[in-house]
């Protein structure tokens, strides 16, 4: 078994820069040799370049409530082509951000190449809007909204994102039916309201709470894999679903997160289930906190990928 390490140092989706240093971070952590260790075969693609020469944005097409929306979606379309990849050559994509908007390049690469995946994303919000529904035009808040059918407008009309109308995209979309929420506790208005109006499957942290993690977890693959035990999983992790005492160096932290212990358990029940096809950490930002806080937060994140990607305590 092979393993694609995608690093997407995406910073466009959201105000700070930092995020995009997120890869390197986790690799000199130990990311590699980890995987290494659990038995992957690792193939290290390094950092695709978002770079996008200024002369190649038009600004008057900068006013939409998309900010960037031309960098973030180039970008996005590199990751998508790159996650394509991997699974044709029978990889296993692990995209490492950057930024949550990245999440939008890897939903199309792989729903294009896995029509039937099923989600589950785990993060304090609910990344649903779109740019008519978005109270800060930050596209990190964006991904699920842009690729969910029924959500929003035809995303290919947004400036950078025109690739996701080609003829082999514009199929390459998320059903509502098709993702789980693992963590939330900050969600804006409307997007409760899409959430609500399309029947969207959640689990807030009120219902881990309620629930336990076990019982979450085990909701979440029972709702995902019923009608078909061997569906293809994906796992988007935003490591602000983390309480932010453990997790301090991210953009959007919000008090009242997973434990130690939760944010790992949801890891390795995932992996644990046998589906899990692809995968990707987000919103590690080193520089929003001090030297001890992005120390903890790298090392978080190291573990909690390598939980992904199969390591069991025994
Ligand atoms: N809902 C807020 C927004 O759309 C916050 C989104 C935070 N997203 C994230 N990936 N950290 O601006
Ligand atoms: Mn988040
Ligand atoms: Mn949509
Ligand atoms: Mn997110």
């Amino acid at each position: 078994k092979t393993v694609s390490v995608i690093g997407c140092p995406m910073t466009f989706g959201q105000p700070f820069v930092g995020t995009d240093n997120g890869p390197e971070y986790l690799r000199q952590a130990g990311l590699l040799e980890n995987l290494t260790s659990i038995g992957w075969r690792v193939h290290d693609l390094g950092d695709l370049d978002f770079h996008v020469n200024p002369s190649e944005v038009d600004l008057s097409l900068e006013k939409s409530n998309a900010k960037n929306s031309q960098i973030v979606g180039k970008g996005c379309e590199k990751v998508a082509n790159a996650v394509m990849d991997a699974i044709k050559e029978n990889r296993f994509p692990l995209t490492l951000g950057g930024d949550h908007s990245i999440g939008a390049g890897s939903l199309a690469g792989i729903l294009k190449a896995r029509p039937n995946t099923g989600v589950i994303w785990v993060d304090a919000h609910a990344d649903i809007n779109t740019p008519e529904m978005s109270e800060s035009g930050n596209m990190h808040g964006m991904p699920v909204g842009l690729l969910m059918n029924g959500v929003g407008g035809d995303p290919s009309k947004i400036p950078g994102f025109e690739w996701l109308g080609s003829e082999d995209m514009k199929d390459a979309r998320l059903d509502s039916s098709a993702i789980v929420y693992i963590g939330l506790r900050d969600v804006d208005t409307k997007e409760r309201e899409v959430l609500r109006e399309k029947g969207i499957k959640t689990f807030t942290m009120f219902d881990v709470d309620k629930y336990g993690i076990g019982g979450v977890m085990e909701q979440t693959l029972d709702y995902l894999l019923k009608d078909d035990k061997d569906r293809p999983i994906h796992l988007s992790y935003d490591i602000d679903a983390v309480d932010p005492i453990l997790a301090p160096a991210t953009g959007t932290a919000v008090r009242g997160g997973l434990t130690y212990r939760e944010a790992h358990y949801v890891a390795e029940a995932t992996a644990r289930s046998g589906n899990l096809a692809s995968a990707e950490i987000v919103e590690l930002n080193p520089t929003l906190s001090n030297d001890e806080g992005a120390r903890e937060t790298v090392e978080l994140g190291l573990g909690i990928v390598t939980s992904i990607m199969g390591k069991s305590i025994i």
